[in-house]
């Protein structure tokens, strides 16, 4: 039945660490983090909790986009090691109880895959229905849609006379999911992957394997364009039925371009599609709608009304995911929190935000010991393709380059892929050669080394938010309730199971600000700071368990958000 609660499920309750592994840790010395390097730094992530591994692509790629630019889904790119090295790290893994997610690039493959090379050298390759053509000799680009990463979205071919669809960089073009041969490769590629034991996928933007008809001109944002196209549910459920459910995995697929209301319909249960996904809502909070790449102001109301409404969305309709940082976002403490005198309390709250909503939470690498967006000086220490062609079209309208960097570092990628901090050495103890991308000058104060010597910090936080997450089922299951959704500061909720009543308050502001008699009889559980008088300080958190029976709260009408406000004591 459509809407019916499924039974709970292990990645429900599970807490996920994502490894972006170029900069997680180099062992050989070549400045590019390594399969090596992340086992000997498991246990790190076994000490923090966590129970997942997400690792982004480690596939031969000429990296263009740095991995998302695939050239052979069953091999390991030798910078990062051998079958032999990943086959060693699974083992390691399951030694300490930790399972891992495989990213899979499926809407598109690097230029450099033998499927394109043929493909594109001839139009009776075998190959060639793989991709997307269209036009012929002396026509114009099909249509003006646009391409994530700038420029159009489709390429001229010289040898057969006619255009390539690509949705991001010309290098990657997208693969024709319409082709059934191409999907039974692809669903073959998943299971050798299941074979060597991972389990599960996230599927990089999966609401875009389905391509809308070539016709309408792009208007507005890319992402609503590219996403939700005809065909995109019937792949998913192919792909659950062909692979998924007979090999037991999970997958969490990216997308870009699904509204909450849309997101049942890749993850309702009944519908036997994908696990969870990854919404852009709150991504493309400092963004201007037409542009991804563009900053824009955010309010912490918007934060608010995202996050309410994703958990209404799916409220026994499916199951969220939940996120702050990843690879392709700036530092999370940058962007919502402080990085001055209140950056550990800071990256406590938002700890605390991503380990006390309903879904499964997502840590970013580094975002466990608060790390912050790096000054890059110049474009030139810039790595990412979105910079490379920001800096490009910037430079062409005769912008100069410390105005072109200045608007870049309010959304620049790269600032989630500086090396990860884990001693005061040399380039955080990353590696022993030359990074290929500047470490966080940060480093000498903010890493694992020091983080791990004071119990107060915030890495020992994490530790003991997901230990309290494990510890209570209500803060995974329990119902959430906004409370006070209008306050400018305080983002306040609480989580309802059975007998258990949760209450989560956060001042989301460097001021300090009077909360009247919010949450005074509550047992504080944890909390950035000591104590829980009537004014919140700076960026502090708080999460205390309510004495008070949930009684006739625990009803449907909860996830309504129609708690009494005065029931929790608050008052202005
Ligand atoms: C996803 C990845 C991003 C990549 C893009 C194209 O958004 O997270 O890193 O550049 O897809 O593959």
């Amino acid at each position: 039945m459509p809407g019916e609660a499924a039974p709970r499920a292990w990645w429900q309750e599970a807490v996920v660490y994502q490894i972006y592994p170029r900069s997680f840790r180099d062992s050989d010395g070549d400045g590019i983090g390594d399969l090596d390097g992340i086992t000997g730094k498991l246990d790190h992530i076994a000490a923090l909790g966590a129970d997942v591994i997400w690792l982004c692509p480690v596939y031969p790629s000429p990296n263009v986009d740095n991995g998302y630019d695939v050239a052979d889904y069953r091999g390991i790119a030798p910078e990062f090691g051998t079958m032999a090295d990943f086959e060693r790290l699974l083992r390691e893994m399951d030694r300490r109880g930790l399972r891992l997610i495989m990213d899979l690039v499926f809407n598109h493959s690097s230029d450099q895959h033998p499927w394109f090379r043929s493909a594109r050298a001839s139009k009776d390759s075998p190959w060639r229905d793989y991709y997307i053509w269209r036009g012929s000799a002396g026509s114009g680009p099909p249509n003006d849609w646009r391409a994530v990463f700038g420029g159009g979205a489709w390429t001229w071919n010289e040898p057969t006379g006619d255009w390539y669809f690509h949705i991001f960089a010309p290098e990657q073009p997208d693969l024709n999911w319409e082709n059934p041969a191409l999907r039974r490769e692809l669903w073959d590629i998943m299971r050798f992957w299941a074979g060597k034991g991972v389990a599960g996928f996230r599927l990089d933007v999966a609401s875009f394997f389905s391509k809308k008809p070539f016709e309408a001109p792009q208007t507005g944002g890319i992402f609503p364009f590219y996403a939700n196209g005809p065909r995109v549910h019937d792949y998913l459920r192919e792909m659950r039925r062909e692979v998924l459910d007979p090999l037991g995995l999970v997958t969490v697929g990216e997308a870009p371009g699904v509204t909450a209301d849309e997101a049942p319909l890749y993850v309702d249960p009944a519908r036997g599609e994908l696990d969870m996904i990854f919404h852009f809502d709150h991504a493309g909070i400092d963004r201007t709608p037409e542009d991804f790449w563009t900053p824009a102001p955010w309010r912490l109301a918007g934060l608010k009304d995202v996050l309410t409404r994703w958990d209404r969305a799916l409220a026994g309709r499916g199951w969220n995911s939940l996120y702050l940082g990843n690879h392709d976002l700036p530092r999370l403490l940058s962007r919502f929190g402080d990085t001055g005198v209140h950056r550990a309390a800071a990256a406590k709250l938002f700890a605390t935000l991503l380990l006390t909503l309903r879904g499964t939470p997502y840590i970013y690498q580094g975002d466990e010991i608060g790390m912050i967006n790096t000054p890059f000086p110049s474009v030139a220490d810039l790595r990412d393709v979105v910079a490379a062609n920001g800096w490009q079209s910037a430079r062409a309208a005769g912008r100069a380059e410390a105005d072109f960097l200045a608007e870049h570092l309010l959304v620049a990628r790269d600032h989630a892929r500086t090396p990860m901090q884990w001693d005061a050495s040399p380039h955080g103890g990353f590696t022993d050669g030359a990074p290929w991308i500047m470490a966080n000058p940060d480093f000498a104060v903010t890493n694992v080394a020091a983080a791990t010597a004071d119990p107060d910090s915030v890495l020992h936080h994490y530790r003991r938010l997901i230990a309290l997450r494990k510890a209570t089922p209500a803060l995974v299951h329990g119902d959430y309730v906004p409370i006070e959704a209008g306050h400018p500061d305080i983002f306040a909720y609480v989580r309802l199971l059975d007998d258990v009543l949760l209450l989560v308050v956060l001042n989301v502001s460097a001021a300090a600000v009077p909360i009247g008699d919010l949450g005074r009889d509550g047992v504080p559980l944890i909390g950035s700071h000591d104590g829980h008088g009537p004014v919140m300080r700076p960026f502090e958190a708080r999460v205390l368990r309510m004495a008070e029976e949930p009684g006739e709260y625990a009803s449907p009408a909860c996830s309504m958000g129609e708690v009494d406000p005065a029931y929790m004591g608050f008052s202005d």
